[in-house]
């Protein structure tokens, strides 16, 4: 019996240990330093020159993604994670995964602020010009 319970102990302390070890990383990946007061920007993004395509990019970003995305991509304590951040460099989500994202929305997976619905109203044109935007704003914040 009290092996049986023992037992049981060592098991439960493994998996919690398990738990708390793996948490973090899963969350957040190794990106810019990370806030938490709610309603502030996630990351300190800095704001390169924009010019163009980025330029328009960042008016279209302002109207459909902002919201949730924050100011400059920079998240949104309680709303939405920024997109300058190493989870979203070119080598883990490509182009298309903006276009998916806009087109059809997300499911959650990378972080707990809930599923990203699909944008109404953002164009072919929009969603492209966004694209120029928040790869001109990574660079800036060396993330490529
Ligand atoms: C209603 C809130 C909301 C709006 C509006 C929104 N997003 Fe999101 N978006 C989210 C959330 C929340 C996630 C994170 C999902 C997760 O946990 O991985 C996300 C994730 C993403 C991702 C990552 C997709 C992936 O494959 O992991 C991209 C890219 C993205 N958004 C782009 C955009 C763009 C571009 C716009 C504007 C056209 C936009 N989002 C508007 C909430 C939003």
């Amino acid at each position: 019996m009290t092996r049986i319970v023992m037992f049981a102990a060592l098991v439960l302390a493994l998996a919690i240990g398990v738990w708390v070890v793996q948490l973090p990383d899963d969350k957040l990946g190794n990106g810019p330093e990370v806030s938490s007061t709610t309603g502030e920007a996630i990351v300190a993004v800095i704001v390169p020159e924009l010019s163009g395509k980025a330029a328009l990019g960042a008016n279209a970003f302002d109207g459909l993604c902002a919201g949730c995305h924050g100011a400059n991509a920079g998240g949104i304590e309680g709303k939405g994670p920024p997109l300058i951040h190493k989870i979203y460099e070119p080598g883990h989500h490509g182009d298309f995964a903006f276009v998916r994202a806009t087109q059809q929305g997300v499911r959650s997976h990378h972080w707990s602020f809930g599923d990203m619905p699909p944008v109404s109203g953002a164009t072919d044109a929009d969603i492209e010009a966004i694209i120029a935007y928040i790869r001109t704003v990574q660079r800036a914040n060396d993330i490529y």
